[in-house]
């Protein structure tokens, strides 16, 4: 019989992805009628990694600016910027004098998003010295706007500014204008322009507006010739969403809340995360994503504590505006079902904003019935402060919690989401006063461009782990692109792309390196650890390694379990430098690395609290295991989420971090086979605060895993971790340890034994018996390929962890093309093109006899884990309940 593994034909794949393209669930809810996506000084179309979306180039389009007295021209980011990569910000259009692109525009309301990337793109354009004004139909939608003023508050890189305006039927073009101010320059990276649902911001003349703050039962209509400026639109208690991730419409909700709580909230109140099934009775299902809705913030589970404190966020706007805000609400406590179960205050700018807030009652007829999502606007004028500094002021949110007990069955209060959007002037203008201009910018601009040197990509927010098959391969040569993946990164204030320039102005004189991160990162008292572990009981202990145990433990009044893991004692000198850690530490929060929920450093003792992994470690499903065998499809889903984690430790964070023990104990599992990355940044703190007792050489890592590179120069590059993860891609395909000390000489090494076997073309003979006639060879030939290509010797030639997931994606893809052409072609009765066998395979004998070798699972036991340095712990843990799902990729 031959082989039934056939190649793919790729035009017969492209069908198919048309097929899921149509009948993909994943379809969008909204699609937009009209939209332009204007990749400024660019030429010809390109697919940008960061949404998905085509980008069209200005040059030799029409829609080629206009300039007015002098010529605008054309930059390229500088190479040195990782941002390179993700259109629309590679390219600039810049200008001294005056230019204007002209549109074509259909009446309603509409999106219009400007993209900014500040950066020196040449001599002429010092990125300190842009100063310009943006007008468009009839608005001043920027005035002396410096885009790298923004970048000092939100220590982001890029700039996205986005607005909405109504076009009239009598309306057929826009001109966007570019005006420079005295002395300055004006640029722009993209433009787009895209149609919304119509009344999703601005009111129906027939609705009902929004509440006006202050002035009981009147309403505020928001006219269609108001134009509204996003300033915030957050996720409220949940990770950020990024632009494909959204109904539709490519909003980002970003950044996370807790930048905006004040000290108490943050200490007191809790994100939550429900599986609850939503049903959009009340409003349009586009309003909002459904992790919108899923996840919220609640004030806790102590009602006595709950009534002494508001549970309030400050949102820092410009003075003398209106704003539009809009709080998102969803019952998703399954405890909580009946009107009354929670009622709570809701408090706006200092006035009453909800007396009686009470969302089954808004949501159901009878008062029975959760999950079921709705909005409420609010109109807070900000005008007539004149006695407050000139800089911003606060919009306050503010919940509080019923004091008298028979109001309602819980004490406590939950917001999901919230917008603010700006409304513009009676002169049409949106603009902010102009800033002060801080006098720290050079040191800034020099800051950034050091850090953009360090490759560090801030703001690209990486899609965390959702495969949005169809976004993915919406065109099929799309995937030959190199691709990068947007980092979604909820982490310290580099969030994204969002929100205007002009409230940085008071914060702007604020150090950067600012409180904030060391504010998200929760600490413990010793008493809360002890109570969690009953005084580091040993019952708890899930997990032992060369740092010290790890527990499991409950926080929260027993609701929340974690991972607590108690370092062994150090010098106290140790114990500041863990500190300085640990706030580095926690600013990486991303869906595939174990999130950090705090610390404690009481009497000496070291202690980092995480989330809980319920599925444990990544070997533990894989071999010496009661676990069922993972399918293939899942191992590889385990593996892009582990490879995305591991990108955004090389690229995410404001300085790249090596893992430098990557291994598959150090992938976990939440209860969603969600994996998250653990242990990172340990490794580091290692040889600073554990050296002494616990590093007997300067190479760490783990014997099997280890970067033979690495190990004769001693010279510790990202490729290294890059190295040890193509270790892990053996072992998820060939189920059986990094090192088997006591196997046959060849065979001691996966890394050796797998290169070998390809070379000798047996591969398929060193596969887990699981997944033998599983896996469709195209599928499997990219994956061996590229686990091959990240173990190459010399690591510059290895790929870049994003150029992995990539490459794990395709597989992925290339697995369910072929299933889904199988299944096609089983009810049409076998076409000979099918590149996958199911079931067995009397061709194809098996070498690697694993698990029938008793001797080899015994005497094996300890060796793969042996250890140059100690970072290792197998630490089961659990999901944070906030963290998204993985969609099931299976799109039939
Ligand atoms: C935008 O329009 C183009 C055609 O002009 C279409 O191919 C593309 O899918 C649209 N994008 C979205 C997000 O709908
Ligand atoms: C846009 O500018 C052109 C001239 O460049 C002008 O003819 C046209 O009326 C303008 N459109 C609008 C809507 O202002
Ligand atoms: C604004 O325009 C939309 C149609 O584009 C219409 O449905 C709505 O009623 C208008 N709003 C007001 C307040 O007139
Ligand atoms: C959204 O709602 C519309 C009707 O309002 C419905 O046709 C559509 O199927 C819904 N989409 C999703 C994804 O639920
Ligand atoms: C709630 O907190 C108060 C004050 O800290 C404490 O006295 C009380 O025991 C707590 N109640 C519960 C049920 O934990
Ligand atoms: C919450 O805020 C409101 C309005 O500012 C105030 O009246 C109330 O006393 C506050 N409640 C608590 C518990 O601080
Ligand atoms: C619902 O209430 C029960 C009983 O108080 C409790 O055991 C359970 O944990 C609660 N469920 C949630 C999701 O809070
Ligand atoms: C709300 O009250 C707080 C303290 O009572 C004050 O600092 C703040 O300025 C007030 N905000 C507004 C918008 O009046
Ligand atoms: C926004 O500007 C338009 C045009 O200048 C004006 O008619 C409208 O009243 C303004 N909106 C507000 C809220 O002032």
């Amino acid at each position: 019989m031959k082989p039934i593994f056939i190649p793919l034909n790729l035009s017969s794949l492209f069908l198919l992805i048309v097929t899921l393209l149509v009948a993909g669930e994943s379809a969008p809810i909204y699609s937009p009628t009209y939209n332009i996506t204007l990749n400024c000084g660019f030429s010809g179309d390109k697919v940008s990694a960061y949404d998905f979306q085509t980008w069209t180039g200005d040059i030799n389009s029409k829609f080629f600016p206009e300039a007015v007295g002098g010529t605008s021209q054309v930059g390229n980011a500088p190479p040195s910027s990782s941002l390179g990569s993700y259109v629309p910000f590679t390219t600039a259009r810049l200008s001294h004098s005056e230019f204007t692109y002209r549109f074509p525009v259909s009446p309603g309301q509409k999106f219009i998003r400007l993209y900014f990337f500040p950066a020196t793109y040449n001599a002429d354009f010092d990125s300190s010295k842009s100063l310009f004004s943006v007008k468009a139909g009839g608005y001043t939608l920027l005035k002396d706007f410096n885009a790298s003023l923004g970048r000092i508050y939100y220590n982001s890189e890029t700039l996205l500014t986005e607005f909405c305006l109504n076009f009239e039927p009598d309306q057929r073009s826009l001109n966007i204008t570019f005006t420079p101010s005295q002395g300055g320059y004006a640029f722009i990276n993209g433009i787009e322009i895209m149609s919304m649902p119509t009344n999703l911001y601005h009111s129906a003349a027939q609705g009902d507006g929004a509440s006006y703050l202050g002035s009981s039962d009147s309403r505020y209509l928001v006219k269609n010739n108001t134009a509204l400026q996003m300033i915030y639109r957050i996720n409220v208690g949940g990770n950020p969403v990024s632009p494909n991730e959204d109904t539709g419409m490519y909003r980002t909700w970003d950044p996370p809340d807790e930048f905006f709580l004040d000290d108490r909230s943050k200490n007191l109140s809790i994100s939550r995360r429900y599986n609850t099934h939503l049903n959009f009775a009340r409003i349009f299902n586009y309003t909002a994503p459904e992790e919108v809705y899923r996840t919220g913030r609640t004030m806790g589970g102590n009602s006595t504590i709950n009534k002494s404190y508001n549970l309030t966020w400050r949102f820092p706007v410009d003075p003398d505006f209106s704003y539009l805000v809009r709080l998102h609400f969803c019952e998703i406590d399954p405890n909580i079902t009946a009107a009354k179960d929670r009622m709570f205050q809701i408090f706006i700018a200092n006035f009453t904003a909800e007396p009686q807030a009470d969302i089954i009652h808004w949501t159901t007829e009878n008062g029975i019935g959760n999950g079921i999502p709705i909005y409420r606007d609010y109109f807070v004028p900000m005008l007539n402060l004149g006695t407050q500094k000139k800089g911003s002021v606060n919009i306050s949110v503010a919940l509080q919690a019923y004091q008298d007990d028979y109001l309602t069955r819980y004490n406590d209060a939950i917001l999901n989401g919230l917008e603010i959007f700006k409304l513009n002037d009676t002169d049409g203008n949106l603009g902010g006063p102009i800033p002060e201009l801080p006098n720290i910018t050079p040191k800034v601009a020099s800051e950034s461009s050091r850090n953009s040197k360090k490759k560090s990509i801030p703001m690209l927010a990486i899609l965390a782990g959702v495969v949005s098959v169809l976004l993915v391969v919406s065109v099929v040569g799309f995937l030959l692109f190199r691709r990068g993946r947007k980092v979604k990164d909820s982490n310290s204030s580099k969030a994204t792309k969002w929100g205007p320039y002009s409230f940085s102005t008071t914060k702007s004189t604020k150090s950067r390196g600012s409180s904030l991160p060391s504010d998200l990162c929760r600490h413990f008292s010793l008493a809360e650890i002890k109570a969690a572990t009953q005084n580091f009981n040993d019952v708890f202990i899930i997990g032992v390694g060369g740092f010290g145990n790890v527990y499991k433990g409950y926080v929260d009044d027993g609701s929340t379990p974690v991972a607590i893991k108690r370092l062994k004692p150090e010098s106290s000198q140790g114990a500041r430098e863990f500190k300085t850690e640990i706030e580095m530490l926690s600013q990486l929060r991303h869906l595939h690395l174990v999130s950090l929920v705090g610390y404690c450093t009481e009497q000496g003792e070291m202690i980092l609290v995480y989330d809980y992994m319920a599925r444990g470690t990544l070997r533990d499903h894989l071999y010496r295991t009661e676990n069922p065998p993972l399918p293939w499809e899942q191992r590889l889903q385990i593996c892009i989420g582990a490879a995305r984690g591991l990108h955004y430790l090389h690229t995410g964070a404001k300085r790249m971090i090596i893992h430098r023990d990557v291994k598959s104990t150090n992938i976990l599992l939440d209860e969603k086979w969600v994996a998250k990355v653990s242990d990172f940044g340990l490794s580091k703190m290692g040889t600073t605060t554990l050296s002494k007792t616990h590093i007997s050489t300067v190479v760490k890592g783990s014997f099997g895993y280890l970067d033979p590179e690495y190990y004769r120069r001693q010279q510790l590059t990202e490729k290294s971790d890059v190295y040890s993860f193509g270790v892990v891609l053996c072992e998820v395909l060939c189920a059986r340890p990094a090192l088997i000390r006591t196997a046959e000489k060849k065979q001691m090494s996966l890394a050796e034994w797998t290169k070998t076997s390809h070379r000798n073309g047996t591969i398929n003979q060193i596969i887990d018996p699981n997944l033998r006639g599983k896996i469709a060879a195209t599928c499997l030939n990219k994956f061996v390929e590229l686990a091959l290509s990240c173990m190459n010797d010399n690591g510059s030639e290895r790929p870049s962890m994003n150029d992995v997931v990539w490459g794990l994606e395709f597989a992925l893809q290339l697995q369910q093309s072929a299933e889904a052409m199988l299944y096609s072609n089983v009810e049409k009765e076998g076409e000979d093109e099918v590149a996958l066998m199911k079931g067995n395979d009397a061709g194809m004998s098996c070498s690697w006899e694993y698990s029938s070798d008793s001797k080899n699972s015994r005497t094996t036991k300890t060796s793969s884990d042996e250890q140059i340095s100690t970072t290792n712990e197998s630490m089961k843990g659990m999901s944070g309940t906030i963290f998204s799902e993985i969609k099931d990729p299976t799109v039939r």
